[in-house]
């Protein structure tokens, strides 16, 4: 345990690397073409012409020695196979959920999850939807109804839990359309709102609420660990406690979870519902087998589930979360004192840079974070993602007026024990350049879109 020991400061990765995979250096040129081929969506990449890829730490983190060594012991059977069991008892001592069901990623249990609780004229409060969660929401003509704390608006204000629920915005909403609502979500960390976790005090009382007005209560988990780990750094009382034992209490204030394993879970690709109410087990069970695979693996393979289990296990190991915490601060605090407006305080998976602070002139249908986010893709090949008007505005079909996000933000999200500290100190100096050179970045307009979730397919081109 070296960081016990006080008189060494630097937090350094706590992992050393096996194998290496190359990175590309494509010339500024390529990566100027590179941007008009892809029509200014950064989705529409090659990856061998990104250097330093931070779109998302969805599915990109790198596996441990165990984990791979998992892989080979993955049974592969179609029915009752001991991986699934495997994985069923971690899930299971982690949440306390009897109920286990795995999916191919967390959009596949929101499938599963809103096609039960969703429809016509239902309200899904969460703290925020991820634009995921958002669209499957939607997707049953329900209403996903986001009640974020209103600290979470101000991007400067330094909070400890900004991605806390709004309480009494909830209350109201029970109170007021109490049949509407079959299911009250919270998001463990709060990725739209800057991957800002929530208190242990915010999740009692929402379980509180729920009890009162007698709904269940859902994660979406994706990021638990991370969650658990901000709550013993920050949430009075828990500084000595075990992340791990945080990380269960806090499941076990809901009735289920749904989770996208590729980030917490440390594995590339996989998912899973977990709950403990035995109704909800034939409707999502049965949907399971329709739409992903039988319940034993669900939409995935034996040896996905063995890497899995490992990865649930591992991520609440302290010093990782220490060095993941401190390499997304490291970002954060390089690129503020480069000159670039970060969102604050510095959350578990990412740094949001704020291009309405960068570029407070710039109309929202000029769309300012896509253009940063181009930029510093231009400029240096690092890779972002826009989380602003292009990804959560509209556009009026009627008059083409664009409906603006309340943020204009450009998410760089560190993929789990990928990137070293150069690599990290690499982006800061690129986004520094770009904030220096502010003035310089191009204006956007929209050229073609989808109805849902435009950003992953739209065609932007320059104003
Ligand atoms: N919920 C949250 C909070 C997420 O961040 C994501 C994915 C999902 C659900 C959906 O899970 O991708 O496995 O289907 N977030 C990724 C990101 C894509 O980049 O933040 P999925």
């Amino acid at each position: 345990m070296f960081h016990a020991d006080p008189r060494f400061r630097t937090v350094i990765e706590p992992f050393r690397l096996k194998m290496v995979e190359p990175i590309h250096f494509p010339s500024r040129d390529e990566r100027a073409r590179a941007l008009v081929d892809a029509n200014y969506n950064l989705f529409n990449l090659y990856s061998e012409l990104v250097t330093i890829d931070l779109l998302t730490d969805s599915g990109t983190g790198a596996m441990s020695t165990e984990q791979w060594a998992a892989l080979l012991r993955g049974d592969e059977s179609y029915a009752g196979a001991t991986s699934f069991r495997k994985f069923e008892r971690v899930v299971q001592e982690l949440t306390g959920y009897p109920y286990v069901l795995p999916t191919h990623q967390g959009r596949a249990a929101e499938h599963l999850l809103f096609g039960h609780f969703g429809g016509p004229g239902k309200i899904i409060p969460n703290n925020s939807h991820f634009d995921t969660t958002r669209a499957h929401v939607e997707h049953t003509g329900a209403v996903a109804t986001d009640l974020p704390t209103p600290l979470a608006a101000d991007t400067q204000v330094e909070a400890a839990f900004k991605g806390d629920m709004d309480l009494k915005a909830l209350e109201k909403l029970l109170t007021e359309k109490h049949e509407q609502i079959p299911v009250v979500c919270v998001t463990i960390t709060n990725n739209a709102a800057g991957g800002q976790p929530v208190s242990m005090a915010n999740l009692r009382a929402v379980r509180a609420l729920c009890d009162r007005f007698k709904k269940p209560m859902f994660l979406d988990a994706a990021r638990f660990a991370e969650n658990a780990w901000f709550v013993r750094d920050r949430e009075p009382g828990y500084s000595t406690m075990d992340v791990r034992q945080i990380a269960e209490d806090a499941f076990r204030l809901a009735d289920g979870c749904w989770v996208s394993a590729k980030k917490d879970g440390l594995v590339n690709i996989g998912g899973f519902l977990a709950f403990k109410d035995e109704s909800l087990l034939d409707p999502l069970r049965n949907g399971l087998i329709l739409n992903e695979g039988f319940p034993t693996y669900g939409g995935l393979a034996g040896r996905d589930l063995e890497a899995l289990a490992v990865g649930l296990t591992e991520v609440t190991d302290e010093d990782y979360l220490r060095y993941r915490a401190r390499s997304v601060a490291w970002l954060g605090k390089g690129l503020e004192a480069g000159g670039m407006p970060v969102l604050k305080p510095f959350g578990g998976h990412a740094v949001y840079l704020d291009a309405k602070r960068l570029l407070p002139d710039w109309p929202a249908d000029h769309f300012p974070a896509q253009a940063l986010a181009c930029a510093l893709y231009l400029e240096g090949g690092v890779r972002g993602v826009e989380i602003g008007t292009l990804m959560f505005g509209k556009t009026d079909p009627a008059t083409g007026v664009q409906s603006p996000a309340p943020r204009e933000l450009v998410r760089l999200a560190l993929p789990r024990r990928v990137y070293t500290q150069a690599h990290v100190d690499y982006v800061i100096e690129v986004g520094t350049w770009v904030a220096r050179h502010k003035h310089e970045l191009q204006p956007l307009k929209i050229v073609k879109e989808s109805p849902a979730l435009r950003h992953f397919t739209a065609h932007l081109a320059p104003r």
